[in-house]
């Protein structure tokens, strides 16, 4: 039998940015397990609007006040940030079957890569099961409104990082 440690839980992903999907599933993480950490991803994607450094601050201080919530960023492979953290636990959320293939495919490769690993799949309020980052972006992008999607903080930043990108600083 594989040996998994419940008294910690990864929730690892891009969180570009962080919507209120993610946090309602950092809400239903921290009401099963006694710490979790939100592990940020630190790819190369160009395509990425915050940079990882970005997203654990402004996701970090909207966790300031929960002491059982931690956020870090990690590269690599996730299943070596879970050895690090002395973690097996990682959730994911699954908003809808069409991110069943993705999900099905990354549990059972982490668990090839690391048997104790365990995913766990937690499933956010309906009103965010159409939600993702990259909408969030794509809407705001093209001048729509995201407010109500993403936590306020998240929504100055966005909105600030739009505005520069279409006002640029004259010189
Ligand atoms: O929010 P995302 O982008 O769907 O999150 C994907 C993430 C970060 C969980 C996944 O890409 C990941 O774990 N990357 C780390 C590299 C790794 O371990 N790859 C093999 C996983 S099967």
């Amino acid at each position: 039998m594989v040996q998994t440690t419940a008294a910690l839980a990864v929730y690892p992903g891009s969180f570009d940015p962080l919507h209120l999907g993610h946090v309602d599933i950092i809400d239903r993480a921290v009401q099963i397990f006694p710490r979790v950490v939100v592990g940020i991803l630190e790819n190369a994607s160009k395509d990425s609007l915050f940079t990882p450094a970005e997203r654990v601050e402004m996701i970090g201080r909207l966790y300031a006040e929960v002491p059982s919530v931690e956020v870090r960023s990690f590269s690599g492979l996730l299943v070596s940030f879970l050895k690090e953290l002395d973690a097996t636990i990682i959730i994911r959320g699954m908003r809808a079957v069409s991110d069943f293939e993705y999900e099905f495919q990354m549990a059972l490769m982490n668990r090839r890569l690391y048997p104790n690993a365990e995913t766990v799949f937690l499933t956010p309020k309906e009103e965010y099961t159409y939600l993702s980052s990259r909408l969030v972006k794509e809407v705001i992008g093209l001048g729509g409104d995201v407010s109500g999607l993403v936590p306020e903080p998240v929504l100055g930043h966005l909105q600030a990082r739009y505005r520069k990108a279409t006002h640029p600083p004259t010189r």
